[in-house]
């Protein structure tokens, strides 16, 4: 007898074809580790345009990842292993991610509704600004749709950029000092606030591996406090500075990031990785330490309970600046 096929669906949906949700697609497409990335807007026939843009570059780079567009339309998203929101405004110069909350709160119920509704089982992962009064408000909302273990099943994407663009500030300062050392062996993490004020790269803790040895180095021992000081502020300022140059919030690296991320889920590859994670100690969602997997978020490691004193205090100013966001945030 013939062996039965049996074929195994992987789903992203992406709401918000913009900049960034488009650029998802792009990168989930070319990765081949799904079988359908879902492109979905409101504008009429923008995701759709999108999707077939993104379908028609894959004979040139070779893959085969089935894109669909959909105005509107939240029966495509249905059954999804992943739900990726991007949906909403960006900041523009001068702007900041907080400035977003009540434009981008309001799209939040209606967009996480419609794909609850069609995708009850996924991960979700809230991009749209400011980051972590959305997750906050997303996994509440869910929450109260009756979706098990939201805790869990939902965390924000941001840290994981701030990280990227702490890495590239470190490496680039390295070179000064003769050090090529290629971003994936810089280990630093951001946690806190996805904000310009309020998040905390971690430059006591950072450190790289040399190239082909196992000499493991921290970044201190080899910048100068002048040279870290001045990473950890143009990290801060990273997002703002990209904004200022694009006159729109950045797309290529977040897009990486939220890639990077679906990865780990649909391929249960686990990857540690700051995400904006909800923490019952100080109810809210904020930048933390975390491995994710397929389940979502499947361990935290709260570093702000444990190192030193100077970052505790960093941390719970972050989460009261949090909580001032989260205090706009529509009461039911
Ligand atoms: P964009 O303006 O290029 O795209 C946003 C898209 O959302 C637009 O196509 C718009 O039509 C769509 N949209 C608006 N309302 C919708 C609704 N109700 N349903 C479906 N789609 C809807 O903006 P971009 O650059 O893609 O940024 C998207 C969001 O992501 C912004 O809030 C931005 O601040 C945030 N962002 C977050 C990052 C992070 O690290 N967490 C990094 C970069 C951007
Ligand atoms: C960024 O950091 C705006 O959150 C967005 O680029």
């Amino acid at each position: 007898m013939k062996p039965k096929r049996i074929k195994v669906m992987r789903k992203v949906s992406i709401i918000g074809a913009g900049n960034v949700g488009a650029t998802a697609a792009m990168n989930i497409a070319r990765m081949n580790f799904v079988n359908e990335v879902v492109l979905l807007d409101i504008k009429e026939g923008v995701a759709e345009g999108k999707a077939m843009d993104i379908s028609q570059c894959s004979r040139s780079l070779g893959f085969n990842t089935n894109i669909v567009g959909s105005t509107n339309d939240y029966s495509k998203t249905a059954n999804s292993d992943v739900i990726v929101i991007t949906s909403g405004m960006a900041r523009k110069p001068g702007m900041t991610r907080e400035d977003l909350v009540g434009i981008n709160s309001r799209i939040m119920n209606g967009v996480v509704e419609n794909c609850y509704a069609n995708s009850p089982d996924a991960v979700y992962i809230i991009v749209s600004n400011p980051l972590d009064a959305m997750t906050y408000q997303a996994m509440k909302i869910l929450e109260k749709l009756g979706m098990p273990d939201a805790y869990k099943r939902v965390f924000g994407m941001g840290g994981i950029l701030d990280s990227s663009r702490f890495t590239y500030f470190i490496k680039n300062m390295l070179m000064k000092h003769d050090y090529d050392i290629p971003a994936n062996n810089i280990h630093a993490w951001v946690i806190g606030m996805h904000s310009d004020t309020h998040m905390i790269p971690l430059i006591d803790t950072a450190y790289f591996v040399e190239p082909n040895t196992d000499n493991y180095i921290m970044v201190k021992d080899v910048l100068s406090n002048i040279e870290c000081n001045e990473i950890v502020e143009r990290t801060k300022k990273g997002g703002a500075t990209l904004t200022e140059l694009l006159g729109t919030s950045a797309w290529e690296a977040p897009a990486a990031c939220i890639a990077s991320t679906v990865e780990a889920i649909i391929t249960r590859e686990r990857k540690f990785m700051p995400c904006s994670i909800y923490r019952s100690e100080y109810d809210c969602c904020i930048g933390t330490l975390s491995t994710v997997g397929p389940n979502g978020i499947e361990k935290i490691y709260s570093v702000d309970l444990m190192e030193g004193e100077n970052i505790k205090n960093l941390f719970n100013e972050a989460v009261k600046a949090v909580k001032n966001v989260n205090d706009k945030l529509p009461k039911d």
